[in-house]
């Protein structure tokens, strides 16, 4: 789908389909929408008279517009009520109507900026919704399909605006949501490929592919490399796998005179996650493909900071490994080193995520990095904790914490806090070793957390559980079903707030 904005009056467009909205509780439409009205001889005022147009949020109304106006169809969308109106709204809104165009057989659209005029909101802001819930909400992963796609959907989507005055901020905005747009669909894209079409070696590939395009530094450490440097915990996941283990590092420098402004960020990289000689049950472990979201978020978030060119510097580190129960997988009760030379109980070979994140971290402080950032679908726990709707937040640095949530708030990607009390640490204390890689009651989230924080001792961290929101089985608003993508548009964020 391509976006642009035009200058010029939504009326005359020469499209399938305009689109235009309407708050809740509103009787008389004004601004756009009110023009469409009067066009229609009051057809949009005469269905909310007659209680079929309320305005609510996700309410789309279809009027064909038999030669009263140039465009065939007008949608009217409703933006919810005006007080619980923000850039989430509009993403959501954007992202249904890209579907509700493709139901029509729309190609052409034109669209009004939604809320810029009553709504009073940013107009870059709004831009960068419109666009990024438009292009996530049309995403469909149909590869794999002989026939592709069914229905071609919304080849052109344009923004048309009267005020010339904020066409520039309007052109910003949609330049920077294609751009985080197009990385969250890489990342879906390579979350949704089955394990057999995404082993570390394709998503290695995949690394090397954005430093190519991005004129990125890129490393693949490979096996050899990895038991040099001294990764057991890492290693240790991988050697039940006939798949060769990378650990990726992928580095953008937009800030190179100034080592302080830096960001590691940390994905689990599990190809698949079939639990290891710690079998998981049969059924749903399809699912476990996408065990490297956060990996795939990670890669993808760098890839748009760097397009955008943000003054800030970023590593992404990704161990990646298939997680398997081979002859020579690891035993319930075996003891590994990890590359700071702490030693790790292994007593359930599930809990893997926390085994190949302790050498990533430990990795970001091996190349100096102060600042730690990782996402990783860890815990089952989080979901029972927060079921879908917010991923779990984790740390040492509770400024770091509250900008994470303060930039996923405004992406719409949302976090709760959990604890990291003194309290729950008895429960990943082993008798062999210096830690044991599951707690024992209760808090299965936390405990995961807890584990991690063992690693990432002198450097500002958080951490991201991602399990329960990185996919999902609902078409709503911008997301759809499979890979979310979550969270690239929050890391994104975070480091442009960085830059500036
Ligand atoms: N990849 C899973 C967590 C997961 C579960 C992600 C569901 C997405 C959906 C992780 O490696 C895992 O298996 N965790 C175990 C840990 C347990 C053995 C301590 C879990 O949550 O059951
Ligand atoms: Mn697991
Ligand atoms: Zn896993």
């Amino acid at each position: 789908m391509d976006i642009r904005v035009l200058h010029g009056d939504i009326t005359q467009q020469d499209v399938g389909a305009i689109v235009v909205n309407l708050f809740e509780g509103v009787t008389q439409p004004r601004g756009a929408t009110g023009a469409v009205d009067s066009a229609l001889k009051g057809a949009i005022s005469g269905l909310i008279a007659d209680g079929e147009i309320k305005g609510k949020r996700g309410e789309a109304t279809v009027i064909h517009t038999l030669g009263m106006m140039r465009p065939k169809r007008v949608v009217v969308v409703g933006l919810g009520k005006q007080d619980s109106f923000n850039m989430n709204a509009v993403r959501e809104v954007s992202g249904d109507v890209a579907r509700t165009l493709k139901r029509l057989g729309v190609e052409r659209a034109a669209t009004i900026v939604h809320g810029a005029g009553i709504g009073g909101v940013d107009a870059e802001q709004v831009a960068q919704a419109l666009a990024e819930g438009a292009l996530l909400g049309a995403y469909e992963f149909n590869r794999h399909k002989s026939k592709g796609a069914d229905g071609k959907g919304v080849q052109e989507m344009v923004i048309v605006e009267s005020d010339s005055a904020k066409l520039l901020a309007l052109e910003r905005g949609v330049a920077t949501g294609k751009t985080v747009a197009d990385a969250v669909l890489l990342c879906r894209d390579l979350a949704n490929e089955p394990a057999n079409h995404m082993t570390p070696t394709i998503l290695a590939e995949q690394a090397r592919q954005i430093a190519r395009e991005q004129n990125l530094e890129v490393t693949i450490l490979d096996r050899p490399q990895c038991e040099e440097l001294g990764m057991g915990s890492f290693l240790s996941v991988a050697q039940g796998s006939a798949q060769p283990p990378k650990f990726i590092v992928l580095r953008y420098w937009g800030d190179r005179g100034n080592p302080e402004n830096s960001l590691a960020l940390v994905g689990k990289g599990i190809t698949f996650d079939s639990g290891g000689t710690s079998l998981k049950p049969a059924d749903g472990m399809q699912s476990m493909k996408g065990d490297m979201a956060g990996g795939a978020s990670v890669l993808c978030a760098v890839k748009a900071v760097a397009r955008l060119g943000c003054k800030v510097n970023v590593t992404a580190i990704v161990p990646a490994t298939e997680n398997m129960p081979g002859g020579s997988a690891t035993k319930p009760g075996d003891v590994v080193r990890a590359m700071n030379g702490k030693s790790i109980e292994i007593l359930n070979t599930d809990a893997e995520g926390r085994l190949v994140l302790a050498d990533g971290i430990c990795y970001a402080k091996h190349l100096g990095l102060k600042r730690v950032v990782d996402v990783a679908t860890l815990t089952g726990a989080i979901g029972q904790a927060l079921g879908s709707v917010r991923m779990g937040i984790f740390g040492n640095d509770q400024a770091l914490i509250d900008r994470l949530i303060a930039v996923g708030d405004e992406a719409g990607e949302f976090m709760w806090q959990l604890p990291l009390d003194e309290a729950y640490k008895e429960q990943v204390r082993s008798e062999v070793a210096d830690i044991k890689n599951t707690g024992s009651r209760g808090a299965g989230a936390i405990t995961a957390a807890l584990f991690m924080e063992f690693f990432a001792d002198g450097v500002q961290w958080a951490h991201l559980d991602t399990a329960a929101v990185s996919r999902t089985d609902q078409v709503r608003g911008h997301t759809v079903k499979g890979a979310t993508g979550v969270p690239v548009r929050t890391l994104v964020r975070l480091c442009q707030r960085m830059a500036s």
